[in-house]
């Protein structure tokens, strides 16, 4: 009966055409039996659901400050002749760094650059609130992060083009997210843009327009125009907190300003202009 089994596979697998078999041999004193499992009656392997990777902005990495081989100080002594070193404490540097970049000259490229590692970082960290509130249950806000995270995107492409027009290399500093619970999450969202409508990019704009950099001037000014409506789009969200714990909810971002509605009821963005046909979707 054994011997007859494995003749049994020997023809099987020698047959023309015939279908690649799984055979597995199960042995015991008294009988040898033959278990043929055919791959093609095998049930088929569920397919692996996958969700669509955010197409997150290449985090640019900083050159690493070099310092110098030996940082010391080198105090004379006159009176020996004895020249004595003392090794610069890591505190001093920090320091001496802070103090460089506080002092250092502002610029417009270097306030695209500010605000684009800032925008980079809403962008990621809106995306994160986003599968928080949804976690959560609040569908409303989770659409609403969405709709941010996408103006934020419109916000830093329009940044990066400037700053390379400039001749400089658009570089961001990306920070992991932040996520706490949603309520927290619209209140952090809500400060930054605040901080961005009214103290960042009015700033930002009385340099460029200073300057006479023309898009610069374009850029900031819409920016700060959209950045108030996130932030009252955000006030909404956290005051009425328990009716956002709906479904998902669609708001329409402008491709031009990051100008974000819920009814497209107007002709042309109200902001920069641009058609309605235009505006983008958030689910
Ligand atoms: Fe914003
Ligand atoms: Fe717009």
């Amino acid at each position: 009966m054994k011997h007859f089994a494995k003749i049994l596979i020997l023809i099987m697998v020698l047959l023309p055409g015939f279908t690649p078999v799984y055979a597995a041999e199960k042995v015991d004193n008294k009988n040898t039996e033959m278990v043929v499992v055919n791959a093609s009656k095998m049930s088929a392997v569920p397919k692996v659901q996958t969700s669509p990777v955010p197409n997150i902005p290449k985090p640019v990495v900083l050159k690493p400050f070099t310092l110098p081989a030996s940082p010391v100080k080198v105090t004379p002594s006159y009176a020996s002749g004895v020249v004595v070193k003392r090794a610069i404490s890591a505190a001093e540097l920090t320091a001496m760094r802070e103090a460089a970049v506080a002092n250092a000259p502002k610029t417009t490229v270097a306030n695209l650059q500010e605000a684009f590692n800032g925008e980079s970082n809403a962008y990621v960290r809106y995306l994160a609130f986003a599968q928080k509130a949804d976690a959560e249950g609040y569908g409303k806000a989770a659409s609403l992060f969405r709709a941010a995270a996408m103006a934020e995107r419109v916000h830093l492409e329009r940044h990066a083009k400037i700053i390379k027009k400039l001749g400089a290399h658009p570089v961001a500093r990306m920070e992991p997210p932040n996520v706490k619970t949603t309520a927290e999450n619209l209140e952090s969202a809500f400060k930054g843009e605040t901080y961005e409508s009214t103290v960042m990019y009015p700033g930002f704009l009385a340099l460029a327009e200073k300057e006479g950099n023309e898009d610069a001037v374009d850029a900031f000014e819409d920016a700060q125009a959209a950045e108030a409506v996130h932030a009252a789009l955000y006030k909404s969200a956290i005051d009425h907190l328990k009716a956002w714990k709906t479904g998902r909810n669609d708001f329409y971002v402008c491709p031009g300003c990051g100008h974000v509605v819920e009814k497209l009821n107007f002709q042309e963005c109200p902001i920069c202009g641009t058609d309605k046909g235009k505006f983008l979707t958030a689910k």
